[in-house]
């Protein structure tokens, strides 16, 4: 037998290296290499066995003959998890859910286990049996069906999932469970990546989903390597407000579905309810819109949704004035003000611009461009635009509106919820305006502004 094998592995981008640096000379981040001890040096394609088809004898063949066997999915029954997995759950797919503490993950996944029809098993690292049973009491769910077990040991775990074949196994958290293989301790770098890596490959081989709890660190990653990432199928991010009862699921990585596609919960004391037409709660409230709010029109995944901007532009006593933004891109900021200033002929050069996306919402699509512009010039100039007028469309660099994709989709969604004046790219404007809703088109910035400010 081959000796013992010992790697250093960077925890932010999963680099390998066979002695220790302080700095990864991969992504250049310091302090991130920690010791990875392989008791069990393994022959090589096992090493990366974690990988989808690795189970499978290797041979080339024509894809044609490949049946497509490999995505059946079952569907959860709870609508907005289904849609944020892509329609349902993958047999033998990996999904790593990741948020802050008490956000509702267990809660979440608790729900899921009792609402699939199929047998189950729910691992715990984290809490007792107790607890678990009185969430579930708490829950109002059917503890009959709900088999748990209460364990850190992932050899162990594999184990009893193999005999008792569940079709979803949940395990909470990641971070908790360890190898007996590898003398690191639980949460640590090579523990983490070791716990997955054998999970993935218990998936792969038996057809169980299984679904991975993540911690989150403070700066909003998934605790763990870097390439706890590339190891699974999915990666969810379940986010909310403080103080705010909404929380958002949302896919940041999706091997059989949309990324950035949303579900949305609303947390109530009996678990998570979904909200299945989340436009309004994006919206501040507001009746009587106050100057430097706008809606837009914004299509996260796979459906539209009407979210409020909210802009503040106040004359800032600093020479290098605050260009902040809460939900979008400040770079994106950035370049929107220097086209307003060079093809609209505004500059705000002496001011603080301030941008902020209501409901704790990140937009990252273009179609957020104009909308933001509308916004910021509305308080610049201390001019409401009404409650009832929205907005989409990107902002290209000569300072024309550009068209956007599903603009008839975006058009519909602000009529069905009241909306009576839109302003959308030319390319996207439909012939004639639908009932009760007027269709402004722009094609440069200046037509969008002399519209309505
Ligand atoms: P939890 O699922 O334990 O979060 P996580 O696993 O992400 O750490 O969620 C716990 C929070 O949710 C806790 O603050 C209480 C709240 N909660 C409710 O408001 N209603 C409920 O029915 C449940 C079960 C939890
Ligand atoms: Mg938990």
């Amino acid at each position: 037998m081959a000796k013992a094998k010992t790697v250093y592995v960077c925890s932010q981008c999963g680099a390998e290296s066979s002695k220790w640096q302080g700095q990864c000379s991969e992504c250049g981040e310091w302090n991130t290499m920690s010791e990875l001890r392989l008791a069990k040096p393994a022959a090589g394609p096992a090493r990366f066995a974690g990988y989808a088809g690795a189970s499978q004898a290797s041979e080339v063949r024509r894809l044609s003959s490949i049946e497509e066997k490999d995505e059946v999915r079952q569907m959860l029954g709870i609508g907005e998890l289904d849609r944020v997995l892509g329609g349902g759950l993958v047999r033998g797919s990996v999904v790593l859910i990741g948020g802050d503490p008490g956000i509702g993950k267990s809660t979440l996944l608790l729900q899921a286990l009792a609402a699939l029809p199929k047998p189950t098993l729910y691992v715990t690292g984290e809490e007792s049996l107790g607890q678990v049973a009185s969430r579930g009491r708490r829950l109002g769910l059917d503890l009959e069906r709900l088999q748990a077990l209460a364990d850190t040991e992932i050899e162990k775990i594999i184990d009893v999932a193999r005999k008792t074949t569940p079709d979803l196994l949940v395990i909470d958290s990641i971070q908790t469970m360890y190898s007996q293989g590898i003398t690191a301790a639980p949460g640590s770098v090579s523990q983490v990546r070791d716990a997955a890596a054998q999970l993935v490959r218990f998936a792969k081989e038996s057809g169980t989903a299984v679904f991975l709890v993540g911690h989150v660190t403070k700066e909003g990653g998934i605790a763990g390597p870097r390439v706890l990432e590339h190891m699974v199928d999915a990666v969810l991010y379940f986010e909310g407000d403080v103080g705010s009862r909404f929380r958002v699921l949302r896919a940041f990585k999706n091997r059989f579905g949309a990324v950035n596609e949303l579900g949305v919960f609303a947390m109530g004391d009996r678990g998570l309810k979904e909200v299945p037409n989340p436009s309004a709660i994006f919206l501040s409230g507001h009746e009587s819109s106050a100057s430097g709010s706008m809606i837009m029109v914004t299509r996260e995944g796979t459906r539209p949704l009407l979210v409020e901007v909210q802009a503040l532009v106040d004359q800032s006593p600093l020479a290098n004035p605050r260009r902040v933004t809460l939900g979008l891109e400040q770079n994106r900021l950035a370049m929107l003000l220097a086209v307003l200033h060079r093809h609209g002929g505004i500059s705000l050069y002496d001011q603080d611009v301030f941008v902020n996306v209501v409901g704790g919402l990140r937009v990252q699509e273009t179609a957020a461009d104009m909308p933001v512009l509308l916004a910021i010039l509305s308080s610049f100039r201390d001019r409401k635009l009404g409650s009832r007028i929205a907005a989409f469309g990107e902002v290209g660099l000569s300072g024309e509106i550009r068209p956007v994709p599903n603009g008839e989709e975006r058009i519909r969604e602000a009529q069905s919820h009241g909306f009576e004046k839109l302003i959308v790219p030319k390319a996207n404007a439909p012939r004639k305006s639908p009932p009760g809703l007027e269709i402004i088109a722009a094609e440069r910035l200046s037509d969008a502004i002399a519209a309505v400010l």
